[in-house]
């Protein structure tokens, strides 16, 4: 085997939105692994300390330095004092992961108000958090990395009534775009990481009761289906794009996308 640095070695990752649905692997621990293994330091957030735990048992088995916070990413004050915690601990933030976010059923015509704003405010305003509170660090060390978590709905109707979450992730790639251009000259990247069907916890955690009838295997079963490859991704091909993005791999990339979706954007009909 070729001994070699790792690909984000030496850099320090938030990762926000660190634990799972459900048991296994989720993106955001899949990711925080895959950083642990290429040599990052991790800063891992999350709203539930069980999750966040096994997240961290990971990322310490794979031989990162790493220190976690229970945290609302949806809350302006608890970012930004996490973020200058994550500068005070370990010295500077090179790269956001922003991770959080999930879909509710819906049409418009159905959705009550509330839960209008709840997704907006989960999905995408926990992006816009991330990026406010980050990029002032990154200013200070001459750069820095965002990986933001969009989806497929956010491109293109997934045969499911999602209209919240659609508009939220369409938000997120829109928004990273900007950013990406806004912040160019400072040496601050900003991509989006688009996923598909993915085979994760919260197939089984949350979307086989929202809107798989309570039968997980025909949800899975028809998830395979509609995509072109014969089947979903899993949390591993989410994480390798990220750590892509988030590396100096991609020094060259910002303000663009990285679809992760075994060809569904480019299928018809769903
Ligand atoms: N799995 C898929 O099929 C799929 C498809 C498209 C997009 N995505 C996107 O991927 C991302 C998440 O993937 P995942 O597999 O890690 O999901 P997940 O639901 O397993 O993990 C999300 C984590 O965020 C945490 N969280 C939720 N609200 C929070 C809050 N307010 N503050 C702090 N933490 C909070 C949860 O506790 C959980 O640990 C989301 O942005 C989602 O929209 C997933």
């Amino acid at each position: 085997m070729v001994d070699r640095p790792g690909r984000v070695e030496g850099k320090v990752i938030v990762v926000a939105g660190a634990g799972s649905v459900g048991p296994g692997w989720s993106n955001g621990r899949a990711a925080a692994t895959l950083y642990a293994r290429e040599g990052a330091t991790l800063y891992l957030i999350d709203i539930d300390p069980d999750s966040l735990a096994e997240t961290k048992r990971l990322v310490v088995e794979a031989g990162a330095a790493c220190h976690t916070e229970i945290g609302d990413l949806t809350d302006s004050h608890t970012v930004r004092d996490l973020l200058a915690d994550c500068v005070t601990r370990f010295g500077r933030l090179d790269v956001m992961h922003n991770n959080v976010g999930g879909s509710a059923p819906g049409g418009v015509a159905e959705m009550p108000e509330d839960l209008w704003d709840r997704q907006i405010e989960f999905n995408l305003k926990t992006v816009y958090l991330g990026c406010h509170h980050a990029i002032p660090h990154m200013r200070e060390t001459g750069g820095g990395a965002i990986v933001n978590l969009a989806s497929v709905a956010g491109y293109r109707h997934i045969g499911t009534p999602i209209n919240a979450y659609a508009a939220a992730k369409a938000g997120v790639v829109q928004l990273s775009r900007a950013i990406g251009v806004q912040y160019a000259k400072e040496k601050i990247r900003c991509n989006t990481v688009v996923p598909g069907l993915m085979h994760t916890p919260l197939v089984e955690a949350r979307l086989t009761k929202q809107r798989g009838n309570n039968d997980a295997e025909a949800l899975i079963a028809r998830r395979h289906a509609q995509v072109p490859m014969g089947h979903m991704g899993d949390a591993w091909d989410i994480a390798y794009a990220a750590l892509f993005l988030a590396s100096d791999e991609a020094k060259y990339v910002t303000a663009t996308e990285i679809v992760v979706d075994g060809g569904l954007v480019m299928s018809a009909p769903i």
